[in-house]
């Protein structure tokens, strides 16, 4: 459901703060929702499109034609300057799948340009070696790459692409190359969860990259799969523990990612579990999708229009609309009491 942001909210907390960041040199008056978490960490989707037809996502690949209307770098531009003066200070572009953009360096600069901190990619690394030295040159920091299976065969049948050995060579020229910091996502599915824990095992022995098992979560388009092979992180981590490995204590701004280090591997491996208590508690993301829309968690099946003050660049207004949602920024995400708000995960980048 599209909602345009409601007026009442210019009366919420903050909203006659608007526009202070811009004018002086204090330090922007960061969002801070509801339950006190302070949102400082922003998800942009700058498409929806996504060329890949992963079975948990888009098993029948992305349905109809790409929009025409995706935001655009003058557009992008405006959210970056709101985003900052009210304390944004990591950016993670997402899609669909955002290398599809041929902006998409330009959107990484954009971000640079404004002062963003940390800037990061979520991809699923198709021709990735191709973007390589553009994305880099434009200040990227951070790189997660889909990665569901080291079986070539398992991973050509989740994804319909048949392109791990060369995916996993540009991964080696990239930490080779460049130092953009490197985690890898895989899906947790009952049937390949244990080799493909071996297998992340082997390859971050020596690579300093981080492996992220994440629990599935469920969508309207994969209910079926969801059934037949969700799957917990619990004998990942006794595995773990068991073998010598300790969680990472968390530090300020990290993500919902419980982190465990070796001290004989160079890389870590990471545990997101959406569905365990308290993993919203310290929640500090918002999400705009491509066609500019806040949507306030991942799962609420509400969202809210901005691209009002982005196309006529009125930060200002911006500002204050995104301070008015503070107030309704929901808690948690429900996953335990519904699932089939959110079709699939590609319109918000996960
Ligand atoms: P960093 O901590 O910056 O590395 O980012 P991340 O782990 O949030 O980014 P990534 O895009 O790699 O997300 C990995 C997956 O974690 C997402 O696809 C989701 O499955 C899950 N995830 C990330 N953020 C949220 C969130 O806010 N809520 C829920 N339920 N799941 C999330
Ligand atoms: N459950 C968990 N993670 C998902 N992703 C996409 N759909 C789901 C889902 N249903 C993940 C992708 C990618 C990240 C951006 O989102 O695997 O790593
Ligand atoms: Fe935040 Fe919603 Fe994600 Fe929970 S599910 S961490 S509240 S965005």
């Amino acid at each position: 459901m599209k909602t345009s942001v409601p007026t009442y909210h210019a009366k919420a907390p903050f909203a006659d703060m608007g526009g202070q960041g811009s004018h002086t040199q204090l330090a922007p008056t960061p969002l801070v929702d509801g339950f006190n978490r302070q949102l400082t960490y922003l998800r942009l989707s700058v498409t929806d499109f996504c060329n890949f037809r992963c079975d948990y996502c888009l098993p029948n690949g992305y349905q109809g034609k790409r929009p025409d209307d995706e935001l655009t770098l003058a557009e992008i531009d405006t959210l970056f300057d709101g985003f900052v003066s009210l304390g944004t200070k990591k950016v993670r572009l997402t899609g669909g799948e955002p290398s599809v953009r041929r902006d998409l360096a330009d959107i990484i600069a954009l971000a640079k340009q404004h002062g963003i901190a940390k800037i990061a990619i979520s991809s699923n690394g198709y021709k990735l070696a191709k973007h390589l030295s553009s994305w880099q040159n434009a200040g990227l920091n951070q790189l997660n790459l889909s990665i569901d299976s080291f079986d070539k065969n398992i991973f050509k049948k989740i994804t319909g692409f048949d392109i791990l050995p060369t995916l996993l060579n540009d991964v080696d020229k990239l930490l080779q190359m460049t130092d953009i910091k490197l985690k890898m996502n895989g899906i947790l599915m009952h049937d390949t969860a244990y080799d493909n824990l071996l297998s992340a095992l082997d390859f971050v022995k020596e690579r300093p990259v981080t492996y992220r098992f994440i629990e599935f979560m469920q969508t309207s388009d994969n209910a079926d799969l969801f059934f037949a092979q969700n799957q917990t992180a619990q004998f990942i981590k006794d595995y773990l523990v068991t073998h010598g490995w300790q969680p990472k204590p968390k530090v300020q701004d990290d993500g919902p990612a419980i982190e465990y280090i070796h001290p004989d591997y160079a890389g870590s491996i990471g545990i997101i579990e959406p569905y365990a208590k308290n993993f919203c508690d310290s929640c500090n993301r918002l999400r705009v999708s491509s066609l500019g829309k806040v949507h306030l968690c991942l799962f609420d099946s509400q969202n809210y229009d901005i691209r009002p003050y982005l196309a006529t660049q009125d930060k200002k207004g911006l500002m204050t609309a995104l301070k008015g949602l503070m107030p309704i920024k929901p808690e948690h995400h429900y996953l335990d009491s519904h699932s089939g708000m959110m079709n699939n995960l590609s319109l918000v980048g996960g």
